[in-house]
Order: structure tokens, then sequence, then C-alpha cells
């Protein structure tokens, strides 16, 4: 068997780059997102790691999920309760209902992964803590710069104070995970559970693409949205003929002189 740590990177690189081209993360990128609107996404990141890590906590005893339990290093819940504090104020508990159907079906999947195959947590520990880890930590950069935060405030989900050298421990980390003992369909289970967390998280992503306005459409962005004002004008305009119809006119006439009530 191939060692896991390279099946994973090797298998979700196509997601990865999916993931990458999403519309959110572009405008994360280029300094796009509105506070208001990264304060909602700190919200769905907050339903998504208190269920790992609470998954995580129950299954601790299993030995393939302590090879990667490291929650003293890993664990962002807490980091996000700060950060969503910033960005939502002291109130921000009332805004975690209700659950969107992308951050539900995220939900669903880390608990039925953790009380039914323990092991495909494992999964999720890499799409997200390797994540927050790599290109995470780019993002965080993006979000002080274009935010101009003070310093320290509002990035506490990037930064991992116990880790000193985060290339060190994401290498130990890949070590670990091929350190888990399990056969070859729950090894392959597992990059698959990989692939469909990087879908969830893009999901997740698409959820706010109707709020993102400012940089300029590409060209298959352009097409789809002709497609649906097109789609939009024809059901106007078979509508219109359809009340043009000589019994819906006069039905209509009769409802505009007051004859007829319209119900
Ligand atoms: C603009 C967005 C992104 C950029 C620029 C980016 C960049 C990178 C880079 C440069 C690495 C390699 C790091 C290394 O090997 O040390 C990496 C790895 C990784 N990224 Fe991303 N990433 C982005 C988005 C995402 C997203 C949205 C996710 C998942 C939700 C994600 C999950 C991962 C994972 C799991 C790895 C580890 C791959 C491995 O070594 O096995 N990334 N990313």
């Amino acid at each position: 068997m191939t060692l896991l740590s390279v099946d994973l990177r090797e298998g979700t690189k196509t997601v990865h780059a999916e993931a990458e081209r999403s519309k959110f993360v572009k405008y994360f990128f280029k300094g796009e997102l509105t506070p208001a609107v990264y304060g909602r996404f700190l919200i769905s990141l907050y339903h998504v790691y208190s269920t790992l890590e609470k998954a995580l906590e129950k299954n601790k005893e299993n030995p393939n999920i302590q090879l990667i339990y490291f929650p003293t290093e890993l664990s962002r819940t807490k980091a996000l309760e700060q950060d969503l504090e910033f960005f939502n104020g002291p109130d921000w508990r009332e805004l975690l209902a209700p659950i969107s159907p992308a951050q539900q079906a995220y939900i669903d999947a880390i608990e039925r992964c953790s009380s039914t195959k323990p092991e495909l947590l494992i999964a999720h520990s890499y799409v997200r803590y390797l994540g927050d880890l790599s290109g995470g930590q780019i993002l965080a950069k993006k979000l002080q710069k274009y935010n101009e935060l003070p310093e320290g405030k509002g990035v506490a989900f990037y930064q991992f104070d116990t880790i000193e050298d985060k290339d060190g421990f994401k290498e130990m980390f890949r070590k670990r995970i091929n350190q888990v003992e399990v056969d070859e369909a729950t090894h392959n289970e597992i990059v698959q559970e990989s692939c469909q967390a990087f879908i969830r998280n893009i999901d997740v992503f698409q959820e706010f693409d109707h709020e993102l306005v400012g940089l300029p459409l590409s060209k298959k962005e352009q097409e789809a949205l002709d497609a649906a004002q097109a789609e939009e004008a024809a059901k106007k305009t078979s509508s219109l003929l359809s009340s043009l119809a000589p019994s819906n006119l006069i039905n209509n006439l009769a409802v505009a002189v007051g004859l007829k009530s319209s119900a």
C-alpha cells in the first residue's frame, strides 16, 4: 500500500484546485470580502470545527485517532470564538441558527464518520488543519492587509500559538498519518472522504456567492448569468402572453373594474 499522506495529497489535487478557483476564495484573496460576509463565514467555520473537535475528543481512545489528535496545537473552536466576537460583536451566538443546508451537510458528514467509522475523521482533520496551516496562512495575511486589522485582532483562527515551526509540524502530521493502521479499503475510503470534505467546503463557499459583488465575472459566470436572465425574461413573456389570452383578458378586466375579486 502506498503512503496515506501521499495518496491524500495526490487524490485531492483536483478538488484542491477547484477550491482555489472558487469565487469565494478568489474574493478572499483579492481582499474583496466585506467584514460582514467574513463574519458570517466564521459562523460556518464554527459549526464545522466545533463538530469536528467534539468528534475527535469522543474518539480519542481510538489508536488511529490518537495518532493525529493534537488538541492543544490544533483546536480552533476557542480561536474562532475570539474572531466571531471581533467581527460579529458580543451577541454572535444569536447568529448560530439557522444552519444553512451546506453547513448542515458538512456537520452531518462529520457526525456520520464519528459514529460509524472514526478513522474517516482523519480525512476531515487533514483537509481542515493542513489547509489552515498552508493556504490558510496566505489568506490570513490578505485578511489583515485589506481590512487594516489592528495588530493580532480578527485572525486568531489562523494563529497557531503553540506551533513554532508550521512546516515541521505539517511534516510530523503527515508522518503520523502514515502510521495509521487500516486495511486497504479503509485507506481508500479516507482518501474518498477527503475529496468529499473538499467538496463540502466548496459548497459552503458557494452559499456566499450571491453576496459577492465587486470583481468582474469570469466568462463562465457571465454566460451562466446571461442564461439565467434569458430564462427569467422568457418566463415573464409567457406569463404576459397567457394574461392576454381572451378568457384571462376578460377576467383581468373584471378584476380591474371591481366586478370580481382577484383571489
Ligand atoms: C487561495 C486558496 C488556497 C491556496 C493559495 C492554497 C495553497 C496551498 C499550498 C501552497 C499548499 C502546499 C503547502 C505545503 O505543502 O506546505 C496547500 C496545501 C493544502 N491545502 Fe491549500 N490552498 C488554498 C485553499 C485551500 C482550501 C480552501 C482548502 C480546504 C478547505 C485547502 C486545503 C489544503 C490541504 C489539505 C493541504 C495539504 C496538502 C498536502 O500536503 O497533503 N487549501 N495549499
